[in-house]
């Protein structure tokens, strides 16, 4: 990438995305476009959360309404409303997923799974492998980061492996955030298991929640190793890993309240940060330069993640995004247009590729 003045790619598929409702949404959804994006899987994490067919189709052309010319893949939040018919509902209606939130772990997961979930939550995982509805996961144990080196997510990881065994044609996603998830995908011959990898966690690490409320996220940042392995998944050609962005808004004022609420901000520079941070890499010799090919940054960014959710594929002929380098910065934040609302990005100041 180092001295690619111009580079030709298919649009991004950004397979998870916070887009949130009301005024946040009206900000946030026009920037899709901007961050090279044309397909988005579109969280539940609503307040309330979307549990039902109806307002997830509704929410979906709320969002259509804003900024018509992006595919928005929904989902359900699991809940115990959620049931084997409402599964059935829901894939006659297209839609494309199942988000499973822990109680407490993150944003608006108050009225996420508890307790012993993969045998209260049976029926509807077995209704949406019976539906090839794919379940996302939001991978956190509940609590407070543990003494020992082991994380949050490492000790959710049994549980994934339980849900894979009673339901193995079950497909399923993994928010990545760590090696050793990226090393169990890797080795492992889980059918139809993948994970998403955020822009943030390829530039990230620990937890910064004191100094930078913009870069707070969960799950939290792990070390500088784990990021060298998600930036090593990235540029893999591996299948089984995707760009999900987790793109998380906030209102400037919330994040500068406390406690801090997890989620960055990377929507409008989607594509661009995922690039600038494989550059960096290349760089530093955390990737090897021969490794960030083209198609490798396709498959991620765009190819892989549509085959995963079964979408067709871009046209030869379609669409290209263009990123260019023009000596562009990233903003502090983007505000409504009667500045009643400001929400932050993630990375400013950086110089960064101008996409058109
Ligand atoms: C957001 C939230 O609460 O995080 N709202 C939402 O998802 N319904 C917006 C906000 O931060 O206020
Ligand atoms: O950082 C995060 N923010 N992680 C999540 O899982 C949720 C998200 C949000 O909704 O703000
Ligand atoms: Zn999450
Ligand atoms: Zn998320």
């Amino acid at each position: 990438l180092k001295d690619v003045y111009r580079l030709e790619l298919p649009p991004t598929a950004d397979m998870h995305v916070h887009l949130r409702q009301d005024q946040v949404m009206n900000l946030v959804v026009p920037y899709i476009r901007r961050g090279g994006v044309d397909t988005v899987f579109v969280m539940p994490n609503l307040q309330p959360p979307i549990t039902s067919v109806a307002s997830a189709l509704e929410y979906k052309s709320r969002l259509q309404a804003i900024e018509p010319q992006v595919n928005y893949l929904m989902s359900l939040y699991l809940h115990p409303s959620v049931t084997p018919d409402v599964i059935a509902e829901a894939a006659k209606a297209g839609i494309a997923g199942v988000k499973l939130y822990p109680q407490g772990v993150t944003t608006n997961s108050e009225s996420g799974v508890a307790g012993d979930f993969v045998e209260t939550y049976a029926p509807t995982f077995a209704a949406m492998e019976q539906h090839d509805i794919v379940l996302n996961l939001h991978g956190e144990v509940p609590g407070t980061v543990p003494q020992s080196n082991i994380s949050l997510e490492e000790l959710f990881l049994p549980t994934l492996k339980r849900l894979n065994e009673k339901y193995p044609k079950l497909r399923i996603v993994l928010e990545m955030q760590y090696d050793p998830a990226a090393q169990q995908l890797l080795s492992s011959n889980m059918c139809g298991y993948s994970g998403t990898i955020t822009a943030h966690h390829l530039y990230l690490t620990g937890d910064v929640s004191e100094v930078d409320p913009h870069a707070f996220c969960k799950p939290i940042p792990k070390t500088p190793s784990d990021r060298d392995a998600l930036l090593k998944a990235v540029c893999s050609g591996d299948p089984k890993f995707f760009f999900g962005s987790d793109s998380a808004p906030h209102p400037l004022l919330t994040k500068q309240g406390k406690p801090v609420p997890a989620g960055v901000f990377t929507q409008p520079y989607a594509t661009q940060l995922v690039l600038l941070a494989l550059e960096e890499a290349t760089e530093k010799g955390i990737v090897d330069e021969k490794d960030v090919t083209q198609e490798n940054i396709e498959g991620f960014l765009s190819l892989f993640g549509r085959r995963f959710y079964k979408l067709p594929e871009p046209e030869l002929t379609g669409p290209r995004i263009v990123v260019k380098k023009t000596g562009e910065t990233i903003p502090a934040s983007i505000r409504s247009a009667d500045g009643t609302l400001e929400v932050g990005i993630s990375k400013s100041e950086a110089t960064v590729f101008r996409i058109s």
